[in-house]
């Protein structure tokens, strides 16, 4: 018998402002179909006066939470992963936590970027093996468009604003590769690409700062990088692309996602595309690309998922679940 980190329930929330490819045409030298056939992104949310990442995340928590059937006081730890959180501290986990009622248990955020969820996943489930908590709300949370440069044309058509939110418990498994939940987890960060894709800004310069990318480098190591840290968890447990039924990308650009299921052998159909409507929504995209697979019936109960991402640090990982 084994302790699984099963999922019990996912949400997300989009903000209403929908920012089509076009709205971009007036003030910078970009194009709709310059956009569309490098990245496959089609439009962006963006958040609204007053809309911040802890708010966006505790609508997704509420929408998790009632998918899963269960009360905030029924959790025990809230872990928000982000890189845009509303202050510097508190942490937007325990604004999430305040949000939702909570008096009792633990909040923390968690920062690796682009691959935030991905380590906020393993996290999650060391917690809830080495029986630390009993169920934890996992929300993926960024407010991106807060921290762009709107002359750089080069990234500030790339980032969307959104939280997706899910419930994991612990339950006992068999200790086989048929359990639900939580399988195995790869992840890895070098610093020594730090400047590859960084935000100028901080606690040390006394102003937020806006992001810095030199993409066509970070788009080399994403297609490098990723399919081999899906394909090591999938050893962890002798599993290949050929047992995955979904791919659960990051959601950075159609083409890496593309390149990457290729390398696994896995066919597009069985990828989950959301980056034409979200653009990257750092370690949003994760969550909110498994609550839309769910609305639109891609992802059912027992489907093998592999989730993966890369971003800055550099910092990258998977995850293998059985939803
Ligand atoms: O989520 C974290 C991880 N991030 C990523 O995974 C992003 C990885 N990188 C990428 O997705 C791609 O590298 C980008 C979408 C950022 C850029 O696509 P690319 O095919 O690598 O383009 P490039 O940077 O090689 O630029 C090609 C050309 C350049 O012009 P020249 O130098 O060839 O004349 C750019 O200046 O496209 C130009 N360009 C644009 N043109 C129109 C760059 N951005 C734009 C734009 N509109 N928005």
């Amino acid at each position: 018998m084994t302790t699984r980190a099963v999922v019990r329930g996912v949400g997300h929330y989009l903000p209403a402002k929908v920012v089509p490819n076009a709205a971009f045409e007036d003030t910078l030298d970009t194009s709709d179909e310059w956009i569309r056939t490098r990245t496959g992104i089609e439009r962006r949310r963006f958040a609204a006066e007053g809309e911040t990442t802890s708010t966006m995340a505790a609508e997704a928590a509420r929408r998790a939470l009632d998918a899963a059937g269960l009360t905030a006081d029924e959790v025990d730890a809230v872990i928000v992963a982000t890189s845009t959180p509303d202050l510097t501290f508190p942490s937007a986990a325990t604004m999430v936590q305040s949000a939702l009622g909570m008096r009792r248990g633990f909040a923390f955020d968690l920062q690796a970027v682009c691959a935030g969820f991905v380590y906020a996943l393993a996290t999650a489930n060391a917690l809830l093996v080495a029986g630390q908590a009993r169920r934890i709300l996992v929300i993926g949370a960024e407010t991106f468009s807060k921290i762009l440069d709107w002359t750089d044309r080069s990234t500030c058509v790339l980032f969307g604003d959104g939280a997706g939110a899910l419930v994991l418990e612990a339950q006992t498994g068999a200790g086989t590769a048929g359990d639900r939940g939580i399988l195995a987890c790869d992840l890895h960060s070098d610093g020594a690409f730090r400047d590859l894709l960084y935000v100028d800004g901080g606690v040390s310069t006394g102003r937020t700062g806006v992001l810095r990318m030199e993409g066509r480098e970070v788009f080399r190591h994403a297609v490098e990088k990723l399919a081999d840290t899906a394909e090591a968890a999938l050893g962890q447990i002798g599993l290949s692309g050929a047992d995955v039924d979904w791919i659960v990308p990051h959601q950075a650009n159609l083409r890496i996602i593309k390149a990457t299921a290729q390398r696994m052998g896995v066919p597009l159909e069985r990828v989950v595309v959301t980056v034409q409507d979200h653009g990257n929504t750092s370690a949003a995209s994760i969550p909110l690309a498994l609550s839309t697979g769910v609305e639109r019936g891609q992802i059912r109960q027992g489907d093998l998922l592999v989730t993966e991402a890369i971003g800055g640090g550099l910092a990258w990982g998977a995850v293998i679940l059985r939803w």
